[in-house]
């Protein structure tokens, strides 16, 4: 994968290489708003706490499917790039909350979509899955093995939260948002990345019910423990997205200062500002949603990015930076150089359906839907099993899943 565009600039006359231009942009936010004060209304917090710690005032909760919401976001982005569906090379659908496991997430996009020529991938890395997912389109466009592609990052959180947890319930939010990608022989696109993993800090980081590990033991789905170390996430975050950051600018030739724009991941405004700090970009120049939106996982930096644009803050060529952190631990940085247009081609009627109730009801039958299970607590605590070595069975494992 080239990480680097620093060969292409220092040789002269060299031949056009293949970049992959972001053409097209589309979010979909769902329009339930919960707010700080909704959630006082069943947890012991209050606004000031949430928002000195966090910087987050509302969230949005969704009243439809994951694959609903990157639906009407991939027509936006589609009708951005004056593209039709069939058009399409490849769907990349990051997410680490899908609506299942088999069959995935990017067919059922690809279908509502009607991108019949298109290959289908889901890409999970936690909050960083849409932009492994960048990564991985612009490489394959890079190299020749597609033309157009469509990348999304979409989190459905809400049914899967643990809504009487005060230190997680109040950092999340649902949304989706959605870029076309392009070959191009300007200069555009991801100019510079950089991708890691602190696995060594994985269990930092955990949403207990949600896979495997938890099957057959007494936990229902949707049942689950969020297990943060979250001084320690906020350690890591900053040092992984600020070495990525570092990284890229070393190795594309550019200083900090010739950033129009930083788009981050946005799970706390703290880490944002510790981030923007270190690489040396002033906080006007950071575009910032966690206030309105909290954080969506996957869905934050592209849904930043499109409102960004609608709100006039990326100028034809202007060079944006995008750090951010997810489970795994997983960390990252792009370089991203824009291309001449910043306004959409075309626009699309593809909408949601209205919801049927306000946020804090939704909130309400997910914590009534959950209750009559109860929580099946040694079942949720089975994900010890899946980081012993093979060789060396759990104290009172099943020898079938200990061989
Ligand atoms: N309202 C009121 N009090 C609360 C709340 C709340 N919502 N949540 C926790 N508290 C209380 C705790 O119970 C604790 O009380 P105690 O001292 O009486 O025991 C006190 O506040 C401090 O709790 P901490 O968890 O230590 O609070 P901290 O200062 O670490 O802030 C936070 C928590 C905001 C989550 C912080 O750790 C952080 O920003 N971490 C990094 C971000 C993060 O973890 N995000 C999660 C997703 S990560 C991702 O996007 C990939």
């Amino acid at each position: 994968m080239p990480q680097s565009d620093a060969a292409a600039r220092a040789v002269p006359g060299a031949p056009s290489m293949t970049y992959a231009a972001i053409t097209g942009w589309g979010k979909c936010m769902p329009p339930s708003v919960l707010s700080n004060a909704d959630l006082a209304t069943f947890l012991d917090t209050d606004d000031e706490w949430i928002t000195t710690r966090t910087g987050i005032r509302e969230r949005r909760i969704s009243h439809v499917s994951g694959i609903s919401m990157a639906h009407v976001a991939c027509a936006r982005a589609l009708a951005c790039a004056g593209l039709e569906p069939a058009d399409v090379d490849l769907v990349i659908y990051g997410s680490c909350s899908n609506d299942e496991a088999v069959p995935n997430s990017a067919s059922g996009l690809q279908l509502k979509l009607g991108a019949t020529n298109a290959a289908a991938m889901d890409v999970n890395t936690a909050c960083t899955s849409f932009l492994y997912g960048l990564s991985t389109a612009t490489a394959m466009i890079r190299t020749g093995v597609v033309r157009n592609a469509v990348v999304v990052g979409v989190e459905l959180i809400s049914p899967f939260m643990d809504w009487m947890n005060r230190g997680v319930a109040v950092l999340f939010g649902d949304g989706a948002a959605a870029v076309v990608l392009q070959a191009t022989e300007q200069k555009e696109g991801v100019l510079a990345q950089k991708l890691g993993c602190y696995a060594d800090a994985r269990g930092i980081l955990r949403v207990r019910g949600m896979g495997t590990t938890y099957a057959n033991r007494g936990v229902a789905l949707g049942d689950t423990i969020w297990d943060f170390d979250g001084q320690e996430i906020f350690k890591r975050a900053v040092h992984g997205m600020t070495t990525a950051s570092h990284d890229v600018l070393a190795k594309s030739g550019y200083r900090a200062d010739e950033i129009d724009l930083v788009v981050p991941h946005q799970a706390n405004l703290r880490i944002i500002e510790f981030v923007a700090k270190r690489v040396g970009a002033p906080m006007e120049r950071v575009f910032l949603t966690v206030q309105k939106y909290g954080n969506m996982s996957a869905a934050t930096v592209p849904v930043a990015l499109v409102e960004a644009l609608e709100q006039g803050r990326v100028q034809p060529g202007a060079l944006i930076l995008t750090p951010a952190f997810g489970g795994g631990l997983t960390w990252c940085s792009h370089l991203i150089r824009w291309g001449k247009r910043t306004t959409p081609i075309g626009t699309t009627e593809v909408d949601l359906p209205p919801p049927r109730q306000t946020a804090l009801e939704r909130i309400r039958e997910l914590i009534a839907l959950k209750e009559p299970h109860g929580r099946s607590n040694s079942g949720l605590m089975s994900a010890e099993l899946a980081e012993v070595p093979q060789s060396e069975p759990a104290p009172g494992a099943p020898s079938s899943l200990a061989a």
